[in-house]
């Protein structure tokens, strides 16, 4: 792989994702990590990401030396530009000038790294030490006010480094400097493909599994539909999926899951119509805490019985299952640690705690893959695009989109307000704009409004449109306000019970983006 060294700033994940748009493999390492550790996962080049620390700032994150012996590519940026100079005995300095956002450089040579570059360019910086000498053998290749060397190379020890982050999309010239990076100076071509992604996997889950039967849970959501398809598509047979229908998700994605799923995959699918089952759990519940934990608990409980089912199945066969299928991408695995074999549960809508009789190994197939990655795996693998494309929804679904209790009448409503919503905003093409689009009723609250002749008592729904990277931080969504004017006329018109449609406005933090 292509390591990734963070030094701790959020900018490690970026890198590693921008190296895959560039079609070559990253995994990121703590930059607490020894060269010997490095040396161990065979890298073919070294990243060294921004950081929050001035290279003299005690305690600072330290780049050895002995890195740059190796022989392996190394490319510098920011913090690890600095720590690069630093190491190689360079100068790097405080200014007095620090850059912040778009910084105008001048690029007096191009050398292999910013080959293709303008002489004048705009980069995205962030800094407030600078390096004022480079190291020996190396060239200088750009400059700026605050920078007197901002990029250098020697392009014969393949060592490179630039003071702004490339990785950013204010830098426009910097995808093309990392490919450069990557292609020119380390030498390698681009083929992490979705079809070279499924034949790696292939063979790595032929090799776990064996004979063994797997289970996998779907949820209905990418990363479980795409994590069992590969399973599918390695050990077809041996797989079993369960769905557990709770009755809390939105139209029409039951039958996504029960039959497009099943027809695109040819997966056999064990559906558990468990309706009845949460809306007697929730029946009087009006706690979003408490409806939350019951929802998971109920769900565990209702996985169980059926892996149960199962597993007997199997035995009755005299076959043995020995493994579950998990959906976890790879922010979760760094995010957590980073360690091998860690088993990482996302949250309680993924299996938890089982009990010592249904005891499984992990197979998680998607554990190197950015959720972007996983789309194009699953568009590869026929998976269906409403399934590929969905947007973020939670676990406890329509459960805690209904602020007071959960009923059947109040989830028809929710839910012919939610298809309404979602219709038009893919009328309008606006569903990779949007992050997504919680729609909630509230069910509490009695809204007066006239329609006809006479007065009515019903209920609000309120749309929350969010953009958002991560979903840690999100904004609201400045919706065109024809589409809002067409949504909320069909809702009012078209649902029963629901007189008024509001719009929250309000951005993450303060508000998060689920109401409950
Ligand atoms: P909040 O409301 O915390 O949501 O801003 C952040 C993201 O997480 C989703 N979400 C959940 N997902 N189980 C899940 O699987 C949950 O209990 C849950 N609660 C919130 C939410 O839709 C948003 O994408």
């Amino acid at each position: 792989p292509v390591l990734v060294v963070d030094f701790g700033a959020q900018y490690a994940q970026l890198i590693a994702r921008r190296v895959r748009e560039a079609k070559v493999y990253s995994e990121i390492v703590p930059h607490t990590a020894t060269v010997e550790q490095m040396l161990a996962k065979n890298p073919v080049a070294i990243i060294l990401s921004g950081g929050p620390s001035s290279v003299y700032a005690t305690g600072a994150p330290f780049v050895d030396p002995a890195l740059f012996e190796t022989g392996v590519p190394v490319l510098g940026i920011c913090y690890g530009f600095q720590a690069m100079a630093k190491a190689l005995g360079g100068e790097v300095a405080q200014t007095g000038l620090s850059e912040y956002g778009g910084t105008h450089v001048e690029v007096s040579r191009t050398g292999a790294l910013l080959q293709g570059s303008p002489t004048q360019q705009t980069t995205w910086m962030s800094h407030g030490d600078a390096v004022h000498a480079a190291p020996e053998g190396f060239e200088v290749l750009a400059t700026s006010a605050g920078s007197p060397v901002a990029a250098f190379e020697d392009n014969a020890r393949r060592l490179y480094g630039v003071q702004w982050h490339p990785e950013v999309r204010h830098s426009p010239l910097g995808q093309k400097a990392l490919e450069n990076f990557l292609y020119e100076g380390a030498g390698l071509s681009p083929e992490w493909t979705a079809d070279n992604v499924i034949s790696d996997q292939v063979d790595i889950i032929r090799a776990q599994v064996g004979d063994a039967r797997v289970i996998c849970g779907l949820s209905g959501g990418v990363d479980s539909s795409v994590a069992a398809a590969l399973v599918q598509k390695a050990v077809g047979d041996q797989l079993t999926c369960v769905f557990v229908d709770h009755g809390l998700l939105r139209a029409g994605e039951a039958e996504q899951v029960e039959k497009d799923f099943v027809d695109a995959t040819g997966v056999q699918l064990k559906v558990v119509d468990a309706r009845e089952r949460f809306l007697a759990a929730l029946a009087g519940v009006s706690d979003p805490e408490t409806k939350r934990k019951i929802i998971g608990r109920e769900f565990i409980r209702v996985f169980e019985d059926a892996a149960r089912e199962v597993v007997e199945d199997a035995g009755a066969h005299g076959e043995e299952v020995k493994f579950l299928v998990q959906g976890t991408l790879y922010p979760d695995v760094v995010e957590s640690g980073g360690g091998e074999g860690a088993a990482n549960i996302k949250s309680h809508h993924n299996v938890g705690g089982l009990p010592d009789d249904l005891q499984f190994s992990l197979v998680e197939p998607l554990r190197t893959l950015f959720k972007d990655e996983v789309r194009a795996v699953g568009l590869e693998l026929g998976v269906p695009e409403v399934i590929v494309w969905r947007q973020p929804f939670p676990g406890p679904g329509l459960g805690i989109r209904i602020v007071g209790e959960v009923t059947a009448e109040r989830l028809e409503i929710l839910r012919a307000a939610d298809a309404i919503a979602r219709e038009e905003l893919t009328r309008a093409g606006l569903d990779r704009e949007i992050w997504q689009c919680p729609v909630v009723l509230l069910a509490d609250v009695r809204s007066v409004g006239v329609q006809g002749d006479g007065r009515t008592y019903g209920h609000p729904i309120v749309l929350r449109p969010v953009s958002s990277e991560d979903a840690m931080t999100a904004d609201w969504t400045r919706l065109p306000y024809d589409v809002l004017s067409v949504i909320s006329t069909r809702i009012t018109n078209e649902v029963k019970d629901v007189n008024r449609v509001v719009l929250d406005v309000t951005s993450k933090p303060p508000g998060t983006i689920e109401w409950e």
